[in-house]
C-alpha cells in the first residue's frame, strides 16, 4: 500500500518508527508536513497540494497532528477525507479530542467514570463549582493544555478561588476537578488500536509532583490492567471515535477514572516500557481495514 504519515519532523521516534514499520512490511510511506500541505478546496476533484504537485491517491494517511497546529492539521486531514482517502484517525474526532470540556461531556454521556468536573465563566458561581466537585483539594486545568502544563493543584478552597479568580481574569477556560488523591501521582496510559488495548504502561510522577506526564519527569512501566480498566479504555475510545489513540486512567476509589484521551499518543514511552512493536500493530489495523485505492471502484481508469 501507498501511506502518508503527516508529521511536521521526520526524526520524531514516532514518526521514525511508522515509517520503518511500514516499509518493513512492505509498503511505500512518504512522510508528509502538514503545514507544508495547502489545498484548492472548490475543486470537485479534490487534491491536496505538496511544493508544487498535487499529492497521490493514497491508501491510508497516517495523522500526527501536534496540539499547536489542530486547526491546519484537521483541515488537512479533511481535505484527504474528501479525497476518500482511509485517515487511521478522523478529523472531526481529532477535534474532539482537543477539547477536554468536549471530550468529558461525550465520555459523560456514555456512562464512562470520570474525575467529578465542573465548568463556568462567572467567577460567582465559583463557590458552587467548588462544592459540587467536593471541595479542596482539587485540580484546575486549561481546556486546552497538554504535557501537563496548565493543570495546577490548589490545596486549599482559597487557593483555589484566588487560581479561578486568576484565570477567569484572563479569560481563560478551565475546568475545575476532583483531585484524585488515591492516585497517589500515577496514571495509566491505555493505547488503542482498533477497539483492542494493544499495549499499557503506569507512569509515575517525579518525587513531589502529582502529575504524571513524561515530560515533566515522570517514569513508565509496563503495566497489566484490570478487567475494569481495559473496558474503560476501549469505551472510552469508542465514545470519541478515535481507532488509534492513547487513554489516560486514575484509579480513583469510584473505580477507573478517564482524564483525556489523545489522538496523537507518542510511541517512544510506550514502546520502550512494554517492549511491543506498537507501531508495527497500527500499520497492521491499516492494512486490515484500509481498502487499496486501486481496488476501489473510483479508483479504477
Ligand atoms: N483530577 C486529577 N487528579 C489527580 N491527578 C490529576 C488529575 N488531573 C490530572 N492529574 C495529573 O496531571 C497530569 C496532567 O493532566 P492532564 O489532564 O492529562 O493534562 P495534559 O493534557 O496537560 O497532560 C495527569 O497525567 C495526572 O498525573
Ligand atoms: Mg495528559
Amino acid at each position: 500500500m501507498r501511506i502518508a504519515i503527516l508529521s511536521r519532523n521526520e526524526n520524531l521516534y514516532s514518526t521514525r518508527r511508522l515509517k520503518e514499520a511500514a516499509e518493513a512490511r512492505g509498503h511505500q510511506v512518504d512522510i508528509i508536513d502538514t503545514l507544508h500541505c495547502y489545498m484548492d478546496i472548490t475543486s470537485n476533484s479534490p487534491k491536496v497540494r505538496y511544493n508544487g504537485e498535487d499529492l497521490p491517491q493514497y491508501d491510508a494517511v497516517i495523522p500526527r497532528i501536534g496540539s499547536s497546529i489542530t486547526f491546519y492539521g484537521t483541515a488537512v486531514v479533511r481535505q484527504f477525507e474528501m479525497m476518500n482517502t482511509f485517515c487511521v484517525n478522523e478529523s472531526i474526532a481529532i477535534s474532539r479530542s482537543r477539547d477536554k470540556l468536549r471530550s468529558l461531556q461525550l465520555l459523560s454521556r456514555k456512562g464512562i467514570g470520570l474525575p467529578r468536573t465542573g465548568f463556568a465563566s462567572k467567577p460567582d458561581k465559583i463557590q458552587d463549582l467548588i462544592r459540587n466537585v467536593g471541595g479542596a483539594p482539587l485540580v484546575i486545568k486549561l481546556l486546552e493544555g497538554t504535557q501537563g502544563i496548565g493543570v495546577v493543584l490548589a490545596e486549599t478552597t482559597k487557593a483555589a478561588e484566588s487560581v479561578i479568580e486568576a484565570f477567569m481574569g484572563l479569560k481563560a477556560n478551565i475546568l475545575v476537578q476532583e483531585f484524585i488523591k488515591e492516585a497517589n501521582g500515577a496514571d495509566i496510559r491505555c493505547f488503542v488500536v482498533g477497539g483492542k488495548v494493544v499495549a499499557a504502561m503506569k507512569r509515575q510522577a517525579a518525587e513531589g509532583e502529582f502529575r504524571s506526564n513524561l515530560h515533566r519527569g515522570g517514569t513508565a512501566k509496563l503495566v497489566r490492567l484490570t478487567k475494569e480498566q481495559r473496558a474503560t479504555a476501549i469505551n472510552a475510545a469508542k465514545a470519541m471515535g478515535l481507532r488509534v489513540c492513547g487513554v489516560d486512567i486514575l484509579d480513583s476509589n469510584h473505580g477507573p477514572v478517564v482524564m483525556e484521551v489523545n489522538s496523537s499518543p507518542g510511541l517512544e514511552g510506550i514502546e520502550k516500557a512494554t517492549g511491543k512493536d506498537v507501531a508495527g500493530l497500527i500499520v497492521e489495523y491499516i492494512e486490515k481495514n484500509a481498502k487499496p485505492y486501486s481496488s476501489r471502484s473510483e479508483g479504477r481508469g
